[in-house]
Formats: C-alpha cells, sequence, structure tokens
C-alpha cells in the first residue's frame, strides 16, 4: 500500500519487478529520522519517497525519547513543525541531580543560555506524519526485504516487498539509510568500522497516567540503582528504574515499580509524595554505545540511529537524529539543486564530531549514575556527582552538553 500522494511509478519495463519508482532520494526508515529528511527535502523542493518496514500505526504509536534540545526546538519551529510544539512543549530550564542527603538543581539557562522542552518523540512523530499527509507526500509502509543497491554508483536504488506483495524498485540519485540499528543500511557502507560498548545494566521504563511529582526532571543515584523521573504532559508521567539487562518484566508488579520509584527518587527522606496512577506502558530498554563509521558510501547516507546509538541518559539520541539529518539535508540540496558536493563530502566528518561528543557525554552521564562495579566505584561516582554541583565550569558542561551543542563542532 502507498500511504499519502502517489510516487512517480514508471511500470515494470526494465527490472522485471511488479513496480518501478523513481524518484530523487530514496529513504529506508520511517523514524523521526526518515520522516524530518523527507520533510526537510520537500521544503527544498526535492522529492522523496519513504520505505518502512513497520505500519503507520505502529510507527506513530511507539514510545521512546521526551526531551528537545534548544537547537532541535529551533529547527523544527523553522521547519513550520512548531504550533502544537509550541502550545504543548514544556520548558524546562534545567535538571535535579540527587543522591541519598543530597538534591541540587542545575539551571541550563544561567549555566549555558540554553533551555531544553519536554515533548515527546512520539509527538514529533505525529507532527512529521501530519505535515506528509497535508502534502500529499508518498510512503511505503509494511514493506519488506528491503535492500539497497549500487550505492557506489550514480544509479543506486532500492528493492523491496511491498504489502500486497508485489516486487517494487525504486530507482533514485541518493538512498538515505535512516533504518535505525537493525536496519539494512549500515551493512551496505564498503569498508565500515564499527565502535561498540554494552552496558552491563538496562532500564525499565514506565509510562503513567499521573501528573508529575516534580516541576523538572529529576536523575537519582542510589545504592539499589539509577532511577529518574520524567514526563510527557501535566496529566502524564515517565520513569526510569535501573535493572539487569536480562530483567523479568513479570517480575516488576506496579506496587513493587512505585516502591522503587519512591526509595531511588528520594521522596521518603525529602519529605515528599510520589504521585502514583495507572501504568499504561512497561518495557526493559537495552543500553548500549555504538558508532559505525564513515556515515556515508558513495550515493548512501547513514543517519540517526543507522549510524549511532547511545545509552539514553542525558536524552541525547533523537537529538543527534535530527542533527544528522539538518546537516545531511542541507547537504543533498546543494548537491541535487546545484551540483556543489562539498557538503556532502564533508557530511559524514562533519556529522561523527557531532556524534562522538555526544556518545562521550552520554557514556559519562550514564557511568556517573547507575550503579556497577564495587564500593571503591559508587565513592567515585558520589565524588564526581558533588564535583559536577559544586564546580561552576563542571556544572556548565554538563548543562552545555544537556542543552546541545552547536550542529557543527
Ligand atoms: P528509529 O526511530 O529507530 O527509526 C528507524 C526506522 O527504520 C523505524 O521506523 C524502523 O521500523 C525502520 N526500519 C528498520 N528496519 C527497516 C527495514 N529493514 N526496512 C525499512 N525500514 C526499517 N532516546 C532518548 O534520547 N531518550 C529515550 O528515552 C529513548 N528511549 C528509547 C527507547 C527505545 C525502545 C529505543 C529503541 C530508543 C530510544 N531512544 C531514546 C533513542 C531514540 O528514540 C532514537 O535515537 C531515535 O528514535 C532515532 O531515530 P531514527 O529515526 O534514527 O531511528
Ligand atoms: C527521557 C529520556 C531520557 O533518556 C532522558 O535522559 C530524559 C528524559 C524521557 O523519556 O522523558
Amino acid at each position: 500500500m502507498v500511504s499519502g500522494g502517489a510516487p512517480r511509478i514508471l511500470g515494470d519495463v526494465f527490472c522485471g519487478k511488479d513496480l518501478l519508482v523513481r524518484t530523487r532520494v530514496a529513504i529506508i526508515g520511517a523514524g523521526p529520522a526518515g520522516l524530518l529528511l523527507s520533510h526537510l527535502l520537500d521544503l527544498e523542493g526535492i522529492e522523496s519517497v519513504l520505505i518502512e518496514r513497520q505500519t503507520e500505526d505502529y510507527v506513530r504509536a511507539r514510545v521512546r525519547a521526551g526531551i528537545l534540545e534548544a537547537g532541535t526546538v529551533d529547527l523544527l519551529k523553522q521547519a513550520g513543525l512548531g504550533d502544537r510544539l509550541a502550545a504543548e512543549g514544556m520548558e524546562h530550564r534545567g535538571i535535579y541531580l540527587r543522591w541519598p542527603g543530597e538534591r541540587h538543581h542545575l539551571d541550563f539557562v544561567e549555566l549555558a543560555g540554553r533551555s531544553v522542552t519536554v515533548y515527546g518523540q512520539t509527538e514529533v512523530t505525529k507532527d512529521l506524519m501530519d505535515a506528509r499527509a497535508k502534502a500529499g507526500r508518498a510512503a511505503f509502509y509494511q514493506a519488506s526485504d528491503v535492500v539497497p543497491h549500487d550505492v557506489e554508483t550514480s544509479s543506486p536504488y532500492v528493492t523491496f516487498v511491498d504489502v500486497d506483495g508485489r516486487e517494487v524498485r525504486v530507482d533514485a540519485e541518493i538512498i538515505a539509510g535512516c533504518d535505525g540499528f537493525h536496519g539494512p543500511s549500515r551493512g551496505a557502507v564498503l569498508g565500515g568500522q564499527d565502535w561498540e560498548r554494552t552496558y552491563p545494566f538496562a532500564w525499565l521504563g514506565v509510562l503513567a497516567d499521573v501528573a508529575p511529582s516534580t516541576d523538572e526532571l529529576i536523575y537519582a543515584w542510589h545504592p539499589d540503582g539509577f532511577a529518574m523521573h520524567s514526563m510527557r504532559s501535566p496529566r502524564v508521567s515517565r520513569f526510569y528504574l535501573q535493572v539487569r539487562p536480562d530483567e523479568d518484566l513479570a517480575a516488576w508488579s506496579d506496587d513493587r515499580i512505585w516502591t522503587a520509584l519512591s526509595a531511588r527518587l528520594g521522596a521518603d527522606e525529602e519529605g515528599w509524595t510520589l504521585k502514583t496512577g495507572p501504568i499504561t506502558e512497561k518495557s526493559v530498554l537495552p543500553m548500549r554505545s555504538f558508532v559505525s563509521t564513515p556515515m556515508r558510501s558513495g550515493r548512501l547516507f547513514l543517519a540517526g540511529d543507522a549510524a549511532h546509538i547511545v545509552p539514553p541518559t542525558g536524552a541525547k539520541g533523537l537529538n543527534l537524529a535530527v542533527a544528522d539529518v539538518a546537516l545531511l539535508s542541507s547537504a543533498l540540496a546543494a548537491w541535487l539543486r546545484s551540483g556543489s558536493e562539498s557538503l556532502a563530502s564533508a557530511y559524514s566528518d562533519t556529522a561523527l564530531r557531532r556524534v562522538w561528543r555526544c556518545t562521550h557525554f552520554s557514556w559519562w552521564m550514564t557511568t556517573m549514575l547507575h550503579r556497577h562495579g564495587d564500593d571503591f566505584d559508587a565513592q567515585l561516582q558520589l565524588s564526581q556527582l558533588s564535583r559536577t554541583v559544586a564546580s561552576d565550569a563542571a556544572a556548565s558542561e554538563l548543562a552545555q552538553n544537556y542543552a546541545g551543542l552547536p550542529l557543527s563542532i
């Protein structure tokens, strides 16, 4: 099924396929990276086709990240996607860091001159899908056996089987691999190299229909493990608990979750009550750092989780995907509109500088806040936390990275 407006369908003349489509940019994956890239290219007058493995409803409903950097917010507003974001996004000046006996607020506006905004990835996805539907743009959902071909030539193409079982071929000038960690694009990069770190813990993520018990996010170190209090709206809260990577979800009753959250977030110690409500979603999220280089191979460009994964502590995953796409859309526009390839040639190196910075920041936040190692490691973490809130320089370093660094660093 093709959702949205019809792509240019050329028929089955050349390729022995049931359907041949021609476009300028074939985008594999309709997560935030793919959807935003197609929107930004559209604004540049460049046609693209999205090819997505899941159903449209599944993509719309996925619960993931929740914090937008100031630069991400600016970009979405400039791209005409700011109406609901302005009305429903909750601007936060900073975060709380807490550990037993201590709670400190880091004010990013004072420390770094920038705020962050609470606005769920689900909402960003909805805004992007609505914009595409309004513009009548084409997307293939429920595509299977998606394969990029001939990426080192000037005539790359993508093949897949569509939801009706037809074999489809999309001819393009460029292929954008926005297909996340498990997609096929990364494997098509010639001579690629991967760097990876897995962590000996995971997050139990919880979404609950209850008003937040805090005005801004709490990141908490605790002897039982890390906990975080986040939110999605004035009526919906998001929580995370450090658990084992092989944790059995069934072992976490709602009561056990609320008791652990209350203890680890320090509610009892600080004399406040964690509000509870119906839990609407629970899942265990693995934690890994992963970078794949280069982010370009011939006419194939990688963006977002297809090229890199960060552990979620520090809320960088979605913001990094948006930053990649901001760079990539300008580079492709310069190339496809005026034949200038210099930004496209620089894309991988430029994006990777930011990727490695965010990879370091996410690793640092993760390592500082999660229980791992022995009691000696715990003392080092507590010393690092104390230093982070006591020193303006250390606090500013956290604030600048969290609230977001410039696109090109
Ligand atoms: P994705 O969102 O993964 O999108 C990739 C798309 O490609 C998907 O729609 C997928 O279905 C599609 N695809 C995959 N394979 C194929 C194929 N073979 N053919 C066609 N399409 C394909 N980040 C944070 O900052 N904070 C968080 O709390 C947080 N929580 C997360 C929870 C989970 C469970 C996950 C997986 C990620 C989380 N992240 C979080 C990371 C953040 O959501 C991602 O960084 C962000 O989604 C990246 O966007 P993307 O478009 O690059 O990749
Ligand atoms: C959220 C996720 C994060 O990884 C984070 O650091 C802050 C907030 C969230 O889902 O709300």
